[in-house]
């Protein structure tokens, strides 16, 4: 059977940098993120008695063999799931370029695990979708349920989850990507990871996130911008100074990153209300609220350097849809 699956991007409010097990990608910390609406995987799959091997394309780009291998082992466990030994035919689509440099893992592997399963025609709950797409890849998990997202880190497998903390129309605010460079980045965050308990600092980070999990949390019931941005910040800041002191460092600021970074506290001083947050990589997003959308696009773009921005609304989680891509 063929299917096919949405699944957004996301943007990590408490980032999950460092994992307790490998290859369970059972994470060190629990994270929050929220969907993003402007970036999406699209991807359909199909099992076939006729295929010989895995059959793995990307419309407008070409993944290399070590990404290949890495779909064909997430295909393989849902092979495993299903009891079958059947290859499959998988074309996916990203909506935005690959070229822009934007991570696709978190969406990638949220469509492949949710359209994997429905062409392998397991029923799976969300929970138990959330927890097969994180051992394609962590941050996949917070793609799969609604709107604002939290994966809980856990001794086990299947504790380790993620779920819909408010959905998607709860609270209206905007993140703004703003796209400074398109190569691709030359250590992932798998491999960025790995060096994680090398920086002196990892471990004052692990302690202060149950409080900031808590401020954050309360930022969201109270509809507090303020406070939420400044917490989103605060953890951005935390986890790069983590990868910057890891051993060999990671650095993944240029200098368009570096000038946006600041131009926000000055706008910010000057009454502008809006907060920067970065992941593995230099572009840049930008946290507001949906009043402030057009004077933080105008003053971004007034920038040197910038080479695309893309406004994202919190969007609904991965689903199925009627459309294949073959
Ligand atoms: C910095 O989910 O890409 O974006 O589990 O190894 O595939 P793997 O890592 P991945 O890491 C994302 C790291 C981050 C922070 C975040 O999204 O929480």
């Amino acid at each position: 059977m063929k299917a096919t699956a949405i699944a957004p991007a996301n943007i990590a409010f408490i980032k999950y940098w460092g994992k307790a097990d490998e290859e369970l990608r059972l994470p060190l910390n629990t994270s929050i993120s929220m969907n993003l609406s402007g970036a999406h995987t699209t991807t359909t799959v199909e099992f076939s008695d006729e295929l010989k091997a895995d059959d793995i394309r990307l419309v407008d780009g070409q993944f290399s063999e070590t990404e290949k291998k890495r779909i064909s082992k997430h295909l393989g466990r849902i092979r495993d799931r299903a009891k079958i030994r059947t290859f499959a035919k998988v074309v996916t689509q990203n909506s935005f370029p690959k070229s822009t440099g934007i991570a696709s893992s978190a969406s990638g592997f949220a469509a492949l695990t949710v359209a994997g399963c429905a062409s392998a025609v397991i029923a799976l709950s969300e929970k138990e979708l959330t927890v097969l797409a994180r051992l394609g890849s962590g941050s996949a998990c917070r793609s799969i349920p609604d709107g604002f997202v939290q994966w809980d880190a856990a001794g086990q497998s299947d504790d380790s989850y993620a779920h819909s903390l408010y959905a998607a129309e709860y609270w209206d605010i905007r993140d703004i990507l703003v796209i400074v460079a398109t190569e691709e980045k030359k250590v992932g965050s798998s491999g960025g990871m790995e060096g994680v308990h090398t920086s002196p600092h990892f471990a004052a980070r692990l302690a202060v996130i149950p409080q900031r999990i808590r401020r954050l949390a309360d930022a969201l019931v109270k509809k507090d911008f303020t406070a939420l941005g400044t917490v989103i910040e605060e953890d951005c800041l935390d986890m790069h100074r983590v990868m910057q002191t890891q051993s060999p460092p990671l650095n993944y600021w240029t200098e368009a990153t570096k000038r946006i970074m600041e131009a926000v506290v000055g706008w910010r001083s000057m009454g502008l209300p809006v907060y920067y947050t970065i992941d593995a990589g230099p572009n840049v997003h930008l946290i507001c609220e949906t009043k402030d959308e057009e004077r933080v696009v105008k003053s971004v773009k007034a920038m040197k350097g910038i080479k695309e921005v893309i406004v994202n609304r919190p969007a609904e989680g991965t689903h199925l849809v009627e459309e294949h891509l073959f």
